[in-house]
């Protein structure tokens, strides 16, 4: 980090920032609302992050140049390189570092599996039970809500690894990756280029198709 900042420069779009903030709120809650009984709120709020996920995933295919998995999934030779120091990789370069974008795909993964189970979870005969519960039977059902119960301590794992990477790299590398995932921007030196945006259309194609989802599945997915 030799050159002089000359200003910010955009790294993160609006859609990023809000499904990454919804995330930050909604799997607590859901941990909250599942340890508390509200199960109406339970379900509620597990469409909704299906439907950030959905957008989520959309966005990383059409999105804005940094949030595309086609700009931030390197091979594992660059990944080992950026750990053990050789990388190409700079601090200045904008957007998931080799490393980091790996740990997205994994967090976006663990999200929709949990989802994914509890969406076939619950006993019909006893308490509430996920939108799709009926399209399987009651044995297969019972694995899931297993699976769905269990599965959230590996979720667990993986956003404190996510928060220890976050703390690591403002404290100890004085990076402050925290700023911009708020504000979209960063200080950055001459000659590093911002992101380069996605055209708004885009945003309403990621939306409908989320929400369209969304609705079929609150609305008990295919028909028998
Ligand atoms: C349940 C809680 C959380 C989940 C599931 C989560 C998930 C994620 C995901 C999926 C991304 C990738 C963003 C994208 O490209 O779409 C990300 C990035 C990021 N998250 Fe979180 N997050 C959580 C909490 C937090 C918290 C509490 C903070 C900070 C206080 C934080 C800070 C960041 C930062 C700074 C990045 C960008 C990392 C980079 O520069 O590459 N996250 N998070």
């Amino acid at each position: 980090m030799t050159s002089p900042e000359i200003g910010k420069i955009k790294v993160w779009d609006l859609p990023v920032r809000i499904c990454h903030w919804s995330f930050a709120v909604i799997v607590p809650a859901m941990w909250w609302t599942a340890e508390n009984g509200e199960m109406g709120w339970h379900m509620r709020l597990g469409i909704m992050l299906l439907g950030l996920l959905v957008f989520r995933i959309l966005w990383g295919l059409m999105g804005s140049s940094t949030a595309r998995f086609s700009q931030f999934l390197r091979g594992p030779g660059k990944v080992i390189a950026y750990f053990s120091g050789r990388s190409e990789w700079k601090a200045d370069d904008i957007g998931h570092n080799p490393a980091g974008g790996w740990s997205v795909v994994a967090l976006l993964l663990a999200m929709l599996a949990q989802v994914s189970f509890g969406l076939f979870s619950g006993d019909p005969y006893d308490g509430a039970t996920g939108p799709l519960n009926e399209k399987v039977g009651v044995m297969t059902a019972d694995t899931l809500t297993e699976l769905h119960e269990t599965f959230f301590y590996g979720l667990l794992a993986l956003v404190c690894l996510h928060l220890l990477a976050v703390i690591y790299y403002s404290v100890v590398k004085k990076d402050r990756i925290v700023p911009p995932m708020l504000t979209g921007k960063r200080a950055a030196p001459e000659g590093v280029a911002g992101m380069v945006a996605a055209p708004a259309w885009r945003v309403l194609v990621g939306v409908v198709i989320a929400f369209a989802v969304m609705w079929w599945v609150w609305s008990g997915g295919p028909g028998l």
